[in-house]
Parts: C-alpha cells; sequence; structure tokens
C-alpha cells in the first residue's frame, strides 16, 4: 500500500478512540516547540526559544529562526520522548504546524514532520497556527466546550472569533493593520526596551501613569474590526516630538499609556461581541494573552457583564507544540484529512 492510503486508514480508526498519543511539532516563528499530547492532556511539551538570538536584531530575522530551527528540531524531539518516557512506537500520529507564520521556519517543521511520519508510516496533520492558540484553552479548562467566542491576539494577529468547532470558525472582526503583539513589539523598540516589546512594556507600564492622551481608532463604531496603526504612529510622533526639543522622554508613562489604550480597545470590542452574539463565555488566546493587564481588565468587564472570562496559563500563551497537538485532538475528531507528502508551508494560512 503507498503511504498515504496508510496514512488515511491509521487515521480514520483514530477519529472515535481516545486516548493515543500526537507527537506535535511547531515552530512558525522564533521558538523550535515539540510536544507530546494525548487528548487535552500534555505528556511532554519542549521548547527552544531563539529570543537571544533575534534580541540584537530587535527583532525576528526569518533566515536566522530557520537555521536556528533546524539545529533543534531533532535534539527536541528527542528530549521530548525521553521527558515523556516514550518511543516513536508509543505515537499514533504527526501533527504540524503549516502556518500563518514565517514561510522558511514554518517549512523545517513541515519538512522534518513529513519525513518522520513517511519513516514511521504514521498519519500527517496540518494544523493552522492561529486555530492551535485558540485550542490551548482546553488544557487547562478541561470541561470547556465549543461554541464560544475568543480574543485572539497575538504577533501576527488580532481577531475576534466565534469558535463553533476546528473546522468552524468565524472571523467577527480583525485588524485592518497591525495586531496588537505587532503594535506592543513597535512601540518597544521605539522606547529602546528589548525584543520581544510585550512583557518589556508590560513591565515598565507598571511603573508609569496612564497621563498621555493617545487616539482611538473606530472610536462609536459598531464593527469589530481593530487598527493599532495609528495608536503605534502617535506614540512615535510623541517620542520624536520630545527627542526634537531636548526633553526627557517618560519611557514608563508612554507604556503605560500605551498598554491602556492598546487594551481598552480589545475589552471594549470583545465584551460587545460576546453581548450581540449571546455568548457568556469569552476564551482568550495568543501571546498578548499572557498580558497580566489585559488579563485583570477582561476579568473585570466579565463581572460586570456576566461573562466568563477563560484563559489558558501564561505559558500556554506563548508559542508552543502542546496546543498543536491538542487542536490536533480535535481536528481528528472533526476528520481533518491525512497529510500527503506534498504538504507544504503557507504563510498566510
Ligand atoms: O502568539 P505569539 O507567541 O506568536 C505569534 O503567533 O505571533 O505572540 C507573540 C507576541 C509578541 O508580539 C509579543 O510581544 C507578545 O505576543 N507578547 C506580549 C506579552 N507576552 C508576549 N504582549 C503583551 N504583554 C505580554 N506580557
Ligand atoms: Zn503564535
Amino acid at each position: 500500500m503507498e503511504y498515504l492510503e496508510i496514512a488515511k486508514s491509521k487515521l480514520q480508526t483514530l477519529r472515535a478512540l481516545d486516548n493515543y498519543y500526537i507527537l506535535a511539532i511547531e515552530s512558525s516563528c522564533d521558538e523550535t516547540a515539540v510536544a507530546i499530547t494525548r487528548n487535552t492532556e500534555i505528556v511532554a511539551s519542549v521548547i527552544s526559544s531563539q529570543i537571544d538570538i533575534h534580541k540584537r536584531f530587535g527583532g525576528v530575522v526569518p533566515e536566522i529562526a530557520s537555521r536556528n530551527h533546524i539545529l533543534a528540531i531533532d535534539n527536541l524531539v528527542k528530549e521530548a520522548f525521553k521527558k515523556a518516557n516514550l518511543t516513536f512506537n508509543d505515537i499514533s500520529v504527526i501533527a504540524v504546524t503549516y502556518g500563518a507564520g514565517l514561510l522558511g521556519a514554518l517549512l523545517v517543521g513541515v519538512a522534518y514532520a513529513k519525513a518522520l511520519a513517511y519513516a514511521l508510516q504514521l498519519p500527517l496533520i496540518a494544523i493552522n497556527h492561529v486555530k492551535s492558540h485558540v485550542f490551548a484553552n482546553f488544557i487547562a479548562h478541561k470541561d470547556l466546550q465549543m461554541p464560544f467566542m475568543c480574543l485572539l491576539v497575538s504577533g501576527g494577529h488580532t481577531e475576534i472569533l466565534e469558535v463553533k468547532s476546528y473546522h468552524d470558525i468565524e472571523i467577527l472582526g480583525s485588524t485592518l493593520d497591525d495586531a496588537v503583539g505587532e503594535a506592543f513589539d513597535k512601540v518597544a523598540r521605539v522606547l529602546g526596551f528589548s525584543y520581544p516589546g510585550g512583557p518589556e512594556i508590560e513591565k515598565h507600564a507598571k511603573l508609569g501613569k496612564n497621563c498621555i492622551s493617545l487616539p482611538r481608532a473606530f472610536k462609536g463604531e459598531k464593527h469589530f474590526n481593530f487598527s493599532y496603526s495609528g495608536l503605534k504612529t502617535a506614540v512615535l510622533n510623541y517620542v520624536n516630538t520630545l527627542k526634537l526639543k531636548g526633553q526627557d522622554i517618560p519611557y514608563n508613562d508612554i507604556a503605560c499609556s500605551f498598554q491602556t489604550e492598546a487594551v481598552a480597545v480589545l475589552v471594549e470590542k470583545a465584551i460587545r461581541a460576546c453581548k450581540k452574539n449571546n455568548y457568556n463565555k469569552l476564551c482568550i488566546a495568543g501571546g498578548v494573552a499572557a498580558n497580566g493587564y489585559l488579563r485583570n481588565e477582561l476579568d473585570k468587564a466579565g463581572k460586570k457583564h456576566n461573562i466568563e472570562i477563560i484563559a489558558p496559563p501564561k505559558y500556554l500563551c506563548t508559542d508552543n507544540a502542546a496546543m498543536v497537538g491538542v487542536a490536533g485532538y480535535f481536528a481528528i475528531k472533526e476528520g481533518i484529512g491525512a497529510s500527503d507528502l506534498y504538504q507544504d508551508a503557507d504563510a498566510r494560512a
């Protein structure tokens, strides 16, 4: 039998099963990550972060990211198996992030997963990175049921999603320009903070005051789209004007004012989307969901409007492979097809 026939038939038998092991691989940006999961359980999860490598450039350099994924991936897979105390023979399926992300970086994970799937004659499933962030919520919230609303906030995406199933996720609103994480990173760079900017802004914001007035896009409008480029540019202009005048730059106040405004828009729209669509459950996902101020503000708004706020633990908000494995488990139940050996990476998936 051809590889794909074998893969399809093995995947078919898994659809009705539970308690099988998934090997999950994620390499969409600057984290190489491997996990072994079972249902919504993490059996092992390992991450090799490239943050220190990219720090000196102030952001991720795609070519360098790809090369470092190549260096890391094989050892990481070995480490995951060691931690799980399992072998290749215990795995039933391989799940890999195929997009969205940096093309060269994604290709490393996809090529590795294809080769391993073929060698082991195991089915391969291609998982969407954005969706996998959403499914991180199931790891710590075992009784979570779809449908729910989700505020997805990462370095590449800012979306309000109605999550009905893995295959049926409706985008109610999204950013028309910069993602909120991208805005955090760019503002941090202007302020001279190190990469990644999100956690740095959060740290400095705690020391500052919300005393600088910044613009809000789409004020008063009823839709759920976002725009962060105006806010980012306003901060940039503010800093440049002070620099031209030779005045001190109030870094902490700028960080606090920016974070307050960036988060206020997210909270307002996500809560309004829940109310409009009659949802009393809101999940959050993506790297920016690790932001403590956002989590607090959402909790406050949730209490006020009777909406339960559900969030993954902070370490599962940023990129990891456990979420890929768990998304894979749901995708298999819903009938995702086995990938063939032509499976490609897709930067814009
Ligand atoms: O989900 P993620 O790890 O990768 C993408 O899929 O993009 O998100 C990375 C983004 C970066 O922009 C980073 O600055 C932001 O998440 N981020 C944060 C925090 N931790 C990470 N933003 C605000 N506050 C944080 N604590
Ligand atoms: Zn991500």
